[in-house]
């Protein structure tokens, strides 16, 4: 029987919601991962530290018993965030990084910021306590075509900014186009993270047959140019390309809808359909540090020392996953994966 055996992994971008969503979906985590880079885009959203303190403690409640999980936790910044709460948040500890959501560019972004110069004394607070700044990166003008908001956030807003502050670290989060592996790989002081979807499907996946809302996420899914270029970056082993799922639960009934919410929900399964990416690249041999050493390096935290194990046989991921009041069709529900992690 083939199998491999690798670090524990870590998920670099993940959200957990709260509350008894929090509790069903934490478990698929923590089966997989030892810690995550927790999104703050609750409602009312992560701002401060004291918020950060709270909703950790909800979270580190919510590991199920005799289990081990770390979460590292992000702010919302917001036009108001203070460099005072940047300081605090450097202090903390347990505050790793602030997420920059463009207002109105996703799933509770009402309160993210609506002019990234606005921010310019937090980033410089930033860059000096060098706490990194997590970038969604599309810009929301609806002027901008849906599939160019990435290369245009890159164009207007990201290189500006790398400019003004060229200390800040900076990860650009679920990158989906070549543009930003190129940028990515050319610039320094930044890396991304990328999710098992942007690197196994392409936008035709939203269109097969009809219309499927289960791969509808932001950023959306690209060209098939644009998958294969993530892959290529994904399986290259250069240390700026690392693994966050964005797995993002959303009921059932919200996803199914004239007007759907936009996330896929990975953490079921998420090892398992990285696995599958790498090996049709042919590049098992680079899993390992795409997704148990780079993250870790980056924010400069010790790897992880545990191992696990991915066994080649094959499992359905099964249609549905229990939610409160509903339920969560995982992403690529009813396929038959090839790996499985024990
Ligand atoms: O697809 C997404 N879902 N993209 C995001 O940026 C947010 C996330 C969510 O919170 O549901
Ligand atoms: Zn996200």
């Amino acid at each position: 029987m083939q199998t491999l055996t690798i670090t524990r992994p870590d998920d670099w971008h993940l959200h957990l919601r709260d509350g008894a969503a929090l509790k069903a979906v934490l478990p698929h985590t923590v089966r997989q991962f030892a810690r995550a880079i927790v999104m703050p885009n609750l409602k009312p959203p992560v701002r401060t530290v004291a918020d950060a303190a709270a909703y950790r403690d909800r979270i580190l409640a919510a590991v199920p018993p005799g289990q081990s999980f770390e979460p590292l936790m992000t702010l919302y910044l917001t036009d108001n965030t203070s460099p005072d709460e940047i300081i605090a948040a450097k202090n903390s500890q347990f505050v790793k990084a602030v997420k920059y959501y463009p207002a109105g560019a996703t799933t509770n972004s009402d309160l993210g910021v609506t002019d990234i110069r606005k921010c310019d004394r937090v980033f410089e607070a930033m860059q000096q306590v060098d706490l990194p700044l997590l970038l969604h990166g599309e810009v929301t003008d609806h002027g901008v075509d849906m599939f160019d908001r990435e290369k245009v956030f890159i164009e207007q807003h990201l290189i500006p900014l790398q400019q003004r502050f060229p200390n800040l670290r900076v990860v650009l989060e679920h990158i989906t186009t070549s543009d930003a592996v190129q940028y990515v790989e050319s610039a320094s002081h930044i890396a991304a993270t990328i999710t098992p979807q942007h690197l196994l499907f392409n936008r035709n996946s939203l269109f097969q047959g009809g219309l499927r809302p289960h791969f509808y996420c932001l950023p959306i899914l690209k060209r098939e140019e644009h998958r294969s270029a993530l892959l290529q970056a994904a399986t290259s082993g250069n240390p700026k390309f690392f693994l966050g799922t964005d797995s993002a639960p959303h009921p059932r009934n919200s996803k199914e809808n004239s007007c759907g919410c936009a996330g896929c929900y990975s953490a079921l399964h998420a090892m398992e359909l990285y696995t599958e990416a790498f090996e049709r690249a042919n590049a098992l041999d680079k899993l390992e540090a795409f997704a148990s050493f780079y993250g870790s390096d980056f924010y400069q935290l010790p790897r992880n020392s545990e191992q696990v194990t991915l066994t080649k046989t094959t499992w359905r991921v099964p249609d549905t996953v229990p939610f409160p009041e509903s339920e969560l069709v995982p992403l690529w529900a009813g396929q038959d994966m090839a790996w499985q992690m024990t």
